[in-house]
């Protein structure tokens, strides 16, 4: 059966592990290499993944397309905008196509409906990569940086503060997952979907204030007030000033906790310079992760583990 992956709950407890045991290998049996060389073993040598954009991206688009070039793959990039796509073809029938020139695609878009009729018409694993429900792309990136500072996922308190978005969503899914549990600090307006807290299985608790989110938090964790696709409202960012990540409320949390944010950041707004460029801050690890967590969503959607 085709394995696709549009969230984390694709893959399951153990494939999760999986990916992230393999991110691990595979990232420490080559540092120091330069970034472009192939791995060892060059696992998808051959493969080629399309990787259609509706949003804008940095991360995404560079991470799936040097994570191919180090499997010993390549990447076709399809903004749809260039596309046929862009002119009204449907996503079944782009998924139909696409399917006879690429071995995955990866897909970033608005609704995620679209991405799930993408791999209801597509012959090979399609890959979220953002949705406005879900970033499971990012989740595996975050879970691996949080590894990597040395706090085991089981038990962990992550604190969210912020706008209860995409980001969010697949947070919370990986908390009922991997064992960890959800504080979010949300205004009114702006707190998760219910669909997303069901998904938490109990492993999230919504509350007003920031301080009391962030309280013995292991990991904080917020995004940009203003998602791709949503209007720039002077009431959200009104509604979200008093969620904003500033040293004094890093302070309540554990002295050892870190610091997420999957960028890009809008700096003064949901976080300051101070915490964002602080000891506590692992955003350039994290970025990085984005490369290493890829490679394995990659790998596992072809069957090569978990
Ligand atoms: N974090 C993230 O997905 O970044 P991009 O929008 O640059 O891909
Ligand atoms: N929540 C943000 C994440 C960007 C990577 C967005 O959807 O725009």
């Amino acid at each position: 059966m085709t394995r696709h992956f549009l969230d984390l709950s694709d893959a399951g407890p153990d494939g999760i592990a999986a990916m992230l045991a393999d991110a691990l290998d595979r990232k420490a049996a080559r540092i120091g290499w330069p970034k472009g060389k192939a791995d060892r073993d060059a696992p998808l040598a051959g493969h080629v993944l399309g990787m259609v954009f509706e949003k804008n991206s940095t991360r995404t688009r560079v991470s799936y397309d040097m994570a191919m070039r180090q499997l010993g793959g390549s990447s076709i990039v399809l903004d749809a905008g260039t596309t046929q796509l862009g002119r009204g073809e449907s996503i079944a029938d782009t998924a139909r196509v696409l399917s006879g020139y690429c071995d995955a695609i990866m897909i970033r878009t608005d609704d995620h409906a679209k991405i799930e009729e993408m791999a209801r018409y597509a012959s090979v694993p399609v890959i979220n990569g953002l949705t406005d429900a879900s970033h499971p792309s990012q989740i595996m990136a975050d879970l691996l940086t949080i590894i990597e500072s040395g706090k085991p996922l089981p038990g962990l308190k992550l604190a969210w503060v912020g706008d209860g978005n995409n980001v969010l969503a697949s947070i919370v899914e990986a908390a009922a997952l991997m064992q960890f549990d959800v504080v979010a600090a949300c205004p009114q307006g702006f707190m998760p979907a219910e669909i997303d807290l069901a998904r938490g299985q109990g492993r999230v608790r919504v509350v007003a204030q920031a301080s009391e989110a962030v309280a013995g938090a292991d990991v904080v964790v917020t995004d940009s007030w203003i998602s791709m696709g949503q209007e720039h409202a002077e009431t959200k960012l009104a509604a979200l000033a008093p969620y904003q990540v500033d040293e004094a409320l890093m302070a309540q949390a554990k002295p050892d906790a870190v610091f997420l944010h999957c960028l890009p950041a809008h700096r003064g707004e949901e976080v300051t310079d101070g915490v964002i460029d602080g000891p506590q801050s692992l955003i350039w690890p994290e970025a990085a992760n984005r490369l290493h967590a890829q490679k394995s969503i990659l790998r596992w959607c072809f069957g090569q583990i978990g």
